[in-house]
């Protein structure tokens, strides 16, 4: 298969030096990056700003923003067979960039807001028998907000992650996860670390695009 992978965080600048960004490390999106090349598949590995190298055999694109990765997105998917969005894209981006350092004694009092584009939603229309699958971070309601974000985003899987514990989600190296899919299917995982996680997401995509039925 060819599988575009999305990793780490993106930054939305206020100024040229200051940003609203996350925790996000990138190590769930590249673990999924070198599970995938490890057995066989092309990866394009699109990577917000993180510390770590390229898995062996990926090819990678280094982007900052949600409109940047929007843009690498939108114009690989055609040549791919499923995206995996394991990034953590910022919702919103502050309503102006000032062009430069705005001053200490200039600090503005509030800091307007406005979206940054929504990647799934923004690339749905292009989805033609593609396989899409999203992640979920989530503090409560886990499974309810995660199947919401299935169905609106038009995910054919996604990964519900908790983010409040320490040992899961942002910048740990395990996870605690459960797949739900979009014939109801669910799968709640034990504590496992991102690699083995990320097979199990790799393997998921194999059968489904092997048409070998869509067990989770
Ligand atoms: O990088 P790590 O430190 O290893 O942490 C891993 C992780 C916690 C970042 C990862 O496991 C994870 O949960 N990634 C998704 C984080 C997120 O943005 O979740 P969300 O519930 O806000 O978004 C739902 C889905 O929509 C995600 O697939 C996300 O990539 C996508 N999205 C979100 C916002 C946006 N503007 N555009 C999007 O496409």
């Amino acid at each position: 298969m060819r599988i575009i992978v999305t990793a780490g965080p993106t930054r939305e600048f206020m100024d040229p030096v200051r940003f609203i960004s996350n925790r996000s490390s990138g190590k769930m999106g590249y673990a999924l990056a070198g599970a995938a090349a490890a057995r066989g598949h092309k990866v394009l590995l699109v990577s917000g700003p993180c510390a770590l190298s390229a898995p062996r055999k990926t090819d990678i694109e280094r982007v900052v923003t949600a409109e940047q990765m929007l843009e690498a997105v939108r114009e690989a998917l055609p040549k791919f067979d499923a995206l995996v969005m394991a990034a953590a894209v910022c919702d919103w981006r502050p309503k102006h960039k000032a062009p430069q350092k705005i001053k200490k004694t200039a600090a503005p009092r509030m800091l307007e807001l406005k979206p940054a584009p929504d990647i799934l939603k923004t690339v749905a229309p292009l989805k033609h028998g593609k396989f899409f699958v999203g992640f979920a971070a989530e503090t409560e309601d886990i499974e309810r907000n995660a199947r919401r974000k299935l169905r609106e985003k038009r995910l054919d899987l996604i990964v519900a992650n908790d983010v409040s514990r320490a040992d899961s989600g942002f910048d740990s190296d395990t996870n605690l996860a459960t797949l739900l899919d979009a014939d109801g299917g669910r799968n709640r995982l034990p504590l496992m670390s991102k690699d083995k996680l990320a097979l199990r997401i790799v393997r998921w995509l194999e059968k489904k695009a092997s048409g070998r039925g869509a067990g989770i």
